[in-house]
């Protein structure tokens, strides 16, 4: 494709963006193809022959249309709010078309300086000190894991230099909620603790990590000869938003010296509020947190941002040094690929810069605003409804909700939950998750995307009720 053949078929592609973006609310939110018909659609083989862009643009329209389901809809109530500004996918477009790659400082300075930059601006965002250093990474899980790395490491004096964690002596002992992210399992899995080694402490009745029961169970590995090495703490968990109390942790890991990660995800993006930030209380205690913009904030995914403390942990741990990345600003300048998994990095600032500008910061939070007060409205309208319940408190946008007809409980009303939620989901009118909370099958509504007003929020409230049979 010659940069003239780009620009035509760019405009193009630029055009049904606009009109994708223009008309979705008239689309059904899930995709209406079954398994496999996609793919049954498209050559099993590829192209000998280079094909006309325009042949590429139409299939992508015929065959892989269908089979979206619709994130940026405004009646997409799933999962969180994946939300993809249109500033920001400028950026991400331009990050794509410049093809830079920042494999130390001086292969693209503008690269790591803009990094450095946007981490920094989104930490004045949501209120942390100056302690802080931040990075880019593609996703939470992969965040979880460098600091579930690095609490590993500092436990064991750096063991990776040596024997590792085989050499041990002790087993390490990691401290989760029974609601954390699978993320940050997975992660402990990963780094070497071993699932006997990871702790899944009780929560109360709201949900929260309980921190007498951290206590308690740090004591109870410690005195049985094992090493407390790392906690994490959930400011706002994936299936009700429920809201650890960091101070309290905080004060666990630091009287047993546990490497305290927080988990903000979803609920850091609140944190521009300063009205939210008591959410987070203790967090300057924290050694690491991670937050994703590409959630409620308004980033293209993939951006996920990783702060710690102290960036030498990072680099202890995962720096390189070949020949051929070694350069005259080493030790002037900061080199990414030392603070995570990856060697290369896209310019992932970008999408972020475009949207931080584009909005502003009282834009962002005047949208966050709006989402708080949509959740509020309809948990109001299912707490004031007959045979309608809140089954989690509402701190952020995302409502826990059951609806209990008379003489349905137990598995039976797990059923009917679940199928209400399908018949909604069926529908095409609003998309929501079910998921279970405290034992029992619940319907998450997760307010939030960028075109979601009232009107549509109180759409889902009527798509509820009358597919729950009221
Ligand atoms: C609290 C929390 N942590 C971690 C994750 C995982 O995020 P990612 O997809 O960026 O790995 C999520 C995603 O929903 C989440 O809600």
């Amino acid at each position: 494709m010659t940069p003239d053949e780009f620009r035509e078929y760019g405009h193009k592609l630029i055009d049904w963006i606009a009109d994708y973006r223009e008309t979705i609310a008239s689309r059904p939110v899930r995709a209406t193809t079954a398994p496999g018909e996609i793919r049954a659609s498209l050559p099993a083989e590829p192209p000998t022959e280079p094909e006309p862009f325009d042949a590429i643009l139409a299939d992508f329209e015929a065959r892989l249309v269908p089979g979206l389901t619709h994130w940026q809809h405004p009646r997409f109530f799933g999962y969180f709010p994946a939300n993809s500004a249109l500033p920001s996918v400028l950026g991400d477009l331009l990050s794509s078309g410049l093809g830079v790659l920042g494999l130390n400082w001086q292969a693209c300075p503008a690269l790591t300086e803009l990094e450095e930059l946007a981490c920094d601006w989104v930490r004045r965002m949501v209120g942390l000190s100056g302690a802080w250093s931040g990075v880019i990474h593609d996703t939470a899980s992969t965040a979880s894991l460098v600091a579930l790395l690095c609490a590993r490491e500092r436990a064991t004096n750096y063991a990776l230099a040596g024997g590792g964690l085989q050499s041990q002596p002790k087993p390490l002992t990691v401290y989760v909620s029974t609601q954390s992210h699978s993320s940050v399992e997975k992660a402990a899995l990963l780094a070497g603790f071993g699932r006997d080694n990871v702790r899944a402490i009780e929560t109360d009745d709201r949900f929260a990590m309980r921190a007498d029961a951290l206590e308690e169970a740090v004591r109870a590995d410690a005195a049985a000869g094992k090493v407390p090495c790392a906690a994490v703490a959930t400011t706002g968990t994936t299936a009700s938003t429920a809201l650890d109390p960091v101070g309290a942790i905080a004060d666990v890991a630091a009287r047993h010296g546990l490497w305290l990660h927080v988990d903000a995800a979803m609920a850091g993006s609140a944190m521009i509020l300063p009205e939210c930030r008591w959410m987070w209380d203790g967090v300057e205690r924290a050694d690491s947190l991670v937050f994703n913009p590409h959630k409620w904030l308004g980033a293209t995914f993939d951006c996920s941002l990783f702060y710690v403390r102290d960036p030498q942990h990072l680099v202890r741990v995962m720096s390189t040094s070949p020949s051929y990345l070694r350069t005259a600003a080493d030790g002037q300048a900061t080199n990414y690929r030392d603070w995570g998994i990856p060697l290369g990095r896209r310019l992932r600032a970008l999408k972020l810069w475009c949207l931080i500008r584009s909005e502003g910061v009282s834009g962002l939070q005047a949208r966050l605003r709006r989402d708080i007060a949509n959740a509020k409205w309809l948990a109001e309208q299912v707490a004031a409804a007959p045979d309608w319940k809140i089954v989690a408190p509402v701190p952020l946008q995302t409502v826990c909700v059951l609806h209990e007809p008379p003489g349905l409980s137990g598995e039976a009303l797990d059923v009917h939950t679940r199928a209400w939620a399908e018949r909604v989901n069926a529908s095409g009118a609003a998309y929501l998750t079910p998921a279970v909370l405290g034992g029992r099958w619940v319907v998450r509504a997760s307010v939030g995307n960028l075109t979601t007003e009232r009107a549509d929020v109180e759409a889902l409230w009527k798509v509820m009720r009358a597919h729950a049979g009221r």
